[in-house]
C-alpha cells in the first residue's frame, strides 16, 4: 500500500509508506518473516560494531505472548491484542571488555538500539507487515517477566502485525488511525549552531 504523505524534498517511498497503525487483523506471523525482520535490524550501524540491541518476542498464541503483554498499559492493550507479535526492544548498556576488570559504559546503546528497530520497521513495511513502537508498558514488570539483566536497558515493546479493519477501534481511535504528518524541516535542521527552541 502507497502512502500519500507530502514531502518537502524527494525520498523513497521507503520512509514515508511506514506508519503505526492501531487496527491489526490478528494473522500470524510465520517464522521465516519474523526472523527477515531481525535480520534487518541486526544489519544496523552501532559504535564500535558493539551491537547492543537485543530483541524479546511472544507471539500471540504461545506461551511468550502473555509476559508481554501484561506488561503494557490499558490502552495499549486494547489495539495490540490483535498484533501477531511482540517484540521487546533491550540493549546493554555496559560490558566487561576483554581483559579488563571494570564495566565499561556504551553511551551509544541507545542510538544503536535505536536504529535496529527503524531496520526492522522499514524491512516489515516492505514485506507489507506494520511494527507499531509503544513506550506504554511497566519497565519494572517487564524486566522481571522476561529476566532481563541490570546491565540491559528496556526501551521499547513493538506490536507487528498485518493491518485489520479500522471499524474494530473505538471511534477517537478511528478518527487518528492513519499515517501522521511531520514538523517542518526547518524546526529540525540548522546550519551550523542550535538555532532551535531551548
Ligand atoms: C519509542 C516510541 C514509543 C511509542 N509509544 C507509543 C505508545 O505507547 N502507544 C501508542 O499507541 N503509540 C506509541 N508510539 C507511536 C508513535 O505515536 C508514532 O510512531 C508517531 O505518532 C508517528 O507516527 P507514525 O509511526 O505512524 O509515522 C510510540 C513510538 C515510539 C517510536
Amino acid at each position: 500500500m502507497t502512502v500519500d504523505r507530502p514531502t518537502e524534498h524527494p525520498v523513497d517511498a521507503l520512509f514515508t509508506n511506514r506508519w503505526s497503525p492501531r487496527a491489526y487483523s490478528g494473522e500470524a506471523i510465520d517464522d521465516a518473516t519474523l526472523m527477515r525482520l531481525f535480520e534487518a535490524a541486526r544489519w544496523a550501524p552501532s559504535a564500535s560494531n558493539l551491537q547492543p540491541w537485543r530483541f524479546l518476542y511472544g507471539k500471540a498464541g504461545t506461551p511468550a505472548w502473555q509476559p508481554i503483554f501484561n506488561t503494557l498499559v490499558p490502552f495499549n492493550q486494547s489495539w495490540a491484542a490483535k498484533a501477531s507479535v511482540l517484540i521487546a526492544v533491550v540493549s546493554r548498556v555496559r560490558s566487561t571488555p576483554p581483559g579488563k576488570t571494570e564495566k565499561v559504559d556504551n553511551v551509544w546503546h541507545a542510538f544503536d538500539a535505536g536504529a535496529a528497530w527503524q531496520n526492522l520497521a522499514l524491512q516489515a513495511s516492505l514485506l507489507g507487515w506494520y511494527a507499531h513502537g509503544m513506550g506504554g508498558f511497566d519497565n519494572a514488570a517487564l524486566r522481571q517477566a522476561l529476566n532481563v539483566p541490570e546491565d540491559y536497558a528496556i526501551h521499547a515493546v513493538v506490536a507487528v502485525g498485518k493491518l485489520g479493519d479500522k471499524a474494530q477501534l473505538p471511534e477517537a481511535l478511528q478518527q487518528r488511525e492513519g499515517p501522521s504528518p511531520r514538523q517542518p524541516l526547518a524546526a529540525m535542521v540548522a546550519e551550523g549552531a542550535f538555532r532551535f527552541e531551548a
